[in-house]
């Protein structure tokens, strides 16, 4: 599970559900400094251990949180939610990597129901609204966002 800044907060239920049922799985949560690490008592009361990454070295690991995936191999399942520069980027590793991949998109939503199309993704199907249909696809099916 890798989060990007408010992106925390979209895995945070996921992670609260895979860790009731005893599923294996680590949590990666990068942002660009200390001050904008967030909800770590949350975590620490579902006992997620959370494994940080900031831009600035403030805190945890130095860099992108996508420099997780490096501890991996290429037999792994990444879910993941935050911004959309972090999610393209996840896209290009995990797809060289052969990777499967979730993406949480967080493209700006008006409506939230369907009707103002201002959500749209470019996938294998065509434009597809990221708030009814997703926000969470498969990062192949996605061609652009
Ligand atoms: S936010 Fe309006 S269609 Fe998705």
């Amino acid at each position: 599970m890798l989060a990007g800044g408010i992106g925390i907060s979209g895995v945070s239920l996921f992670c609260k559900l895979l860790k009731a049922k005893n599923i294996d799985f680590r949590l990666y949560y990068g942002a660009r400094s200390k001050e904008d690490i967030i909800m770590l008592d949350w975590f620490e009361k579902y006992g997620v251990p959370v494994n940080i990454y900031t831009e600035d070295g403030s805190m945890g690991q130095k860099g992108f949180v996508t420099k997780a995936l490096e501890e991996y191999d290429d037999n792994i399942t990444v879910y993941a939610c935050g911004p959309t520069p972090m999610l393209k980027s996840l896209k290009t590793i995990t797809k060289q990597r052969n990777i499967k991949a979730y993406l949480s998109l967080e493209n700006p939503m008006a409506c939230g129901y369907g009707v103002c199309l201002g959500c749209v993704v470019k996938t294998k199907d065509g434009y597809i609204r990221t708030c009814v249909e997703g926000p969470v696809l498969d990062s192949n099916y996605i061609l652009e966002f």
